[in-house]
């Protein structure tokens, strides 16, 4: 198995742990270090609606978390018509620790689409805007 295939296989193990009985949409995530390491994670709802946590920023905050820094690629996995992107506010915490990410969709039935961070948040506000 390839590195994309295996972090796709992560992404999709990991949806199948999501907590989310208010939306019941299922979405894992597998994020991989420059090192190797891959993280994955899963949407976890609450019941104060406003609280869920997404998939990727779970994968992300354990990579932080862990100390690990610098990253290959996340594959996203999610059951919808159109293959699942991350929202915004997953664009924006990616990009505020990847100048550059290689993002793959993917579902469980087989389909994958391959994306950059830059093409999907092209215009990203970023720390050097606050010095
Ligand atoms: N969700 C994710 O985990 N990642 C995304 O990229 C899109 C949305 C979750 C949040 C919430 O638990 C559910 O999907 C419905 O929005």
């Amino acid at each position: 198995m390839s590195a994309v295939d295996e972090l796709i296989a992560a992404a999709l193990a990991a949806r199948l742990k999501a907590h989310a009985p208010y939306s019941h949409f299922l979405v894992g995530a597998a994020l991989e270090a420059g090192n190797g390491r891959v993280f994955t994670g899963c949407n976890v709802e609450s019941a104060s609606y406003g609280l869920t946590i997404c998939a990727e920023r779970t994968a992300l905050f354990k990579a932080i978390s862990d100390g690990v820094r610098g990253f290959r690629r996340i594959a996203v996995a999610a059951e919808s018509p159109e293959l699942t992107p991350p929202c915004g506010a997953c664009r924006q915490v990616l990009r505020d620790h990847c100048d550059e990410l290689e993002i793959i969709l993917c579902n469980p039935r087989g389909e994958t689409k391959v994306f950059l961070l830059s093409e999907l948040y092209p215009h990203p506000f970023h720390d050097k805007m606050l010095s």
